[in-house]
């Protein structure tokens, strides 16, 4: 348990080579790790019938949730919740949160020139958290002082109280200070959760651009009565927990990679510029740029969250091994996205890998499963490309970036979920200088003398040397 604390990559690594694609750990109970596309295909699509989801879930999340959510539910009643909440990610709300994105990017951006972030990720979870709100509830820029309690209260909610504890045992989840960061989560949790009923409420009296006026106002699809504003308010916060940390993570790393890598921004600016030109950022824009989801996906694929977990139900039989009911299957995509049979050199940062004619992931299916794959694939997925879609494209069109030498950028594991920058990335944002190309605050780095974080299972030495930077 502590030897995968201290280096879950290297963990997992270390029994791959030597076990293969399946293979058995206990961290608090008996558990088989699964590794590489045709591990994925069983679990994912082809075996289902052998896992819950639901049940993989640890008591207390249960408790966070209760039973009657999305994420709780199994079979046809997970594909009837799925279908009732799929007008949440209909067009016209990606349309209006794109639209909302590149609205207000320039606040963030000007407050991050002001404050020099040196934890960006917490001020990328800040962001994501007011990018989803907005889409669930209306624009939180109108929100007045509301806005600033809803931050308040997601940060308490969203807080763990055993792992700040330092482990799950019942002897730190019962401490004094546990048991009031737990009063003070449930706290925040009923809170939001009042806010997001009144907003149905208002919205079935008065039309609201907003998922939340969406959901209570349309009917839903294959169901005899609309949803309650208990319904709508319980999932709204499950899309805003599920989808703010990963998100945040995501963008975290892709800010970082577009520093690390001047040729990779440089190719994305050129593409921005080409295609926008003086006009301002549309989705339609955004959907003619293929090097910009080529970038994406290699940010899927360089920095996925840890991977899905399901608990068995039936005995199932794979690589040889047979595994019991009851036990708990994990999938590492932090492995599996790093197999070199199936991407070719997989340390190096290319988004060309998935471009015609290479298109690495389509030549070997459920090779990459950083939003999951199959029916129980991330919900939010389209919700999550649009914002950050939206976003690079506004940022590497007005402003530059540099992140100052000196950080410890190894991926960590955040929440036993997600892996951040160990240091949580510090960085330096200015405007776009427009009298060159704006890579001259990185001239002379190649993308390979430029990393500053490695992975621990790269075949060359751990470095996580600084990089140049002439900007702090
Ligand atoms: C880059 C951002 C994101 C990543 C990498 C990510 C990744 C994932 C992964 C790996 C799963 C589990 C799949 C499985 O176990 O089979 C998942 C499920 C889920 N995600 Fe995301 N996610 C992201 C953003 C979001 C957002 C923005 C939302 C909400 C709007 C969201 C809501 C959900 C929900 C509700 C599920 C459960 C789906 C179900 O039970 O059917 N995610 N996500």
């Amino acid at each position: 348990m502590k030897e995968f604390a201290a280096d879950p990559i290297g963990f997992l690594w270390e029994r791959y080579r030597k076990h293969g694609p399946i293979f058995k750990t206990n961290l608090g109970g008996p558990l088989v790790f699964m590794i590489g596309p045709e591990a994925n295909r069983f679990v994912l699509r082809d075996h289902t019938e052998h896992f819950s989801w639901a049940q993989g879930w640890p008591k207390y999340v249960r408790l966070v949730w209760g039973d009657d959510v999305l994420v709780m539910k199994d079979g046809e009643e997970h594909r009837r919740f799925r279908q009732m909440f799929a007008p949440a990610f209909a067009h016209s709300t990606l349309t209006n949160i794109f639209e909302y994105v590149v609205d207000s990017a320039d606040e963030y951006v000007e407050s991050w020139i002001a404050s020099k972030p040196d934890q960006f990720f917490y001020d990328a979870k800040t962001l994501v958290f007011e990018w989803m709100f907005s889409w669930l509830a209306g624009d939180i820029r109108r929100a007045g002082e509301t806005r600033h309690v809803a931050l308040k209260l997601f940060n308490d909610f969203t807080e763990i109280p055993q792992v700040r504890q330092g482990g799950w045992s019942p002897a730190n989840f019962n401490t004094p200070e546990s048991v009031a960061l737990r009063r003070r989560k449930f706290g925040a949790k009923a809170r939001l959760h009042q806010y997001f009923t009144s907003v149905a409420e208002r919205a079935r009296r008065q039309p609201e651009e907003s998922v939340i006026g969406l959901l209570a106002t349309q009917p839903v699809k294959g169901e005899d009565a609309p949803l309650t504003n208990d319904q709508i308010a319980d999932h709204a916060l499950l899309f805003l927990v599920t989808g703010a940390d990963a998100t945040a993570v995501a963008f975290t790393w892709a800010v970082y990679e577009l520093y690390n890598h001047p040729e990779v921004r440089q190719r994305v600016r050129e593409e921005v510029d080409r295609i926008v030109g003086n006009e301002t950022i549309t989705w339609k824009h955004v959907q003619q740029m293929n090097y910009l989801e080529c970038y994406l996906k290699e940010i899927e694929r360089m920095h996925p969250p840890l991977g899905g977990v399901r608990k068995v139900i039936e005995p199932f039989q794979f690589g040889g091994c047979t595994v019991p009911a009851g036990w708990q299957i994990r999938l590492a995509a932090i492995i599996s996205h790093f197999l070199p049979e199936v991407f070719k050199d997989p340390e190096r940062f290319d988004p060309d890998r998935f471009a015609a004619p290479r298109e690495e992931d389509r030549r070997t299916p459920y090779s990459m499963i950083g939003f999951g794959a199959g029916h129980r694939q991330c919900t939010g997925k389209p919700l999550a490309l649009v914002l950050m879609q939206a976003m690079i494209a506004k940022m590497v069109k007005d402003y530059d970036w540099v992140a100052p030498e000196g950080q410890d950028l190894t991926p960590t594991l955040y929440n036993r979920a997600v892996f951040v920058p160990k240091d949580m990335l510090r960085v330096r944002f200015s405007k776009r200088d427009r009298t060159g190309s704006g890579i001259a605050l990185i001239e002379g780095r190649s993308s390979e003398s430029a990393g500053l974080a490695k992975r621990p299972h790269s075949k060359s030495p751990r470095a996580n040397e600084p990089a140049s930077s002439t900007a702090n």
